[in-house]
């Protein structure tokens, strides 16, 4: 008699992991890390080194997720991203007071340029904008509050039930099945000035940039689509592509922080 209630607060437990979200997932954010460490300067590779006990970048990239349910850090959770409806822009739409993604880096880069900034706080806030450079180029990221960066399209990857926001995240990258290393290290080459490409401009710059990706993932999803091997044929190197931008990005600004 007792296994049926077991076993219904096993699938409801389930669902609920299931539809849970937890930006790139760890790969993603460890990849955009490890990619990060290639373009450092020396001078950034020393300073970063002493501020995470020689710990690496993609050590402590899932830092922001990893303190969300504390509730001492309940204040940063709307920092993981930014939202404005699809036919609007982020200048002309009322801002989150609470922030968002922009104010997120923004805030860590000002701490981390700041001489007089403790070193607890600088340890922090680098480990908080290597997170945040990573959820910057999640595309659904920097999306609309509506569903939540869809959080509530729900679609199927490969008969689970998951939504659009988790594909992004992490079924995709997990489905790829490449640890965070093997994806750093068989990026596509990339010309030096694809590169500086990459690297010039501002955060906001890069917000848009998401923001035209997550406006075409927009045209060509249906609520309740199936998706299957053919996304990730149609999606895994824009992925990887925004996978080395966050690296590059993230290594741009903190030479720029250490230079
Ligand atoms: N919660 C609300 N909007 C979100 C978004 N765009 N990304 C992640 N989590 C969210
Ligand atoms: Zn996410
Ligand atoms: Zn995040």
């Amino acid at each position: 008699m007792k296994k049926i209630p077991i076993l219904l607060l096993f699938i409801f437990l389930n669902s609920y992991v299931s539809y849970s979200s937890d930006d790139w997932g760890k790969t993603g954010h460890r990849a955009t890390g490890e990619i990060a460490e290639k373009y450092l300067s020396k001078k950034a590779r020393k300073e970063i080194n002493k501020l995470l006990d020689g710990h690496s970048i993609a050590y402590v990239s899932n830092y922001g997720d990893e303190i969300k349910s504390d509730k001492n850090y309940r204040k940063f959770s709307p920092w993981h991203y930014v939202n404005f409806p699809l036919d609007s822009s982020y200048e002309v739409h009322p801002k989150n007071h609470k922030g968002d993604l922009i104010v997120g880096i923004n805030t860590c880069i000002e701490v981390l340029k700041k001489s007089d900034s403790s070193k607890e706080d600088k340890v922090f806030y680098l480990k908080m904008l290597i997170h945040f450079m990573g959820d910057l180029h999640q595309p659904l990221h920097v999306g609309m509050a509506d569903d939540k960066g869809g959080n509530d399209l729900k679609v199927k990857w490969f008969n689970n039930g998951t939504n659009l926001h988790v594909v992004w995240d992490s079924k995709m990258i997990d489905s790829y099945g490449m640890t965070y290393t093997e994806i750093a290290v068989n990026e596509n080459s990339l010309s030096k000035e694809e590169i500086n490409d990459i690297a010039g401009g501002t955060v906001i710059d890069w917000m848009y940039d998401s923001r035209a990706l997550c406006k075409e993932i927009y045209i060509n999803i249906e609520p309740g689509a199936k998706l299957k091997y053919r996304y990730s044929y149609d999606y895994m190197n824009t992925v990887l592509l925004q996978l080395q931008k966050g690296g590059i990005r993230l290594a741009s600004i903190l030479n720029d922080i250490y230079s």
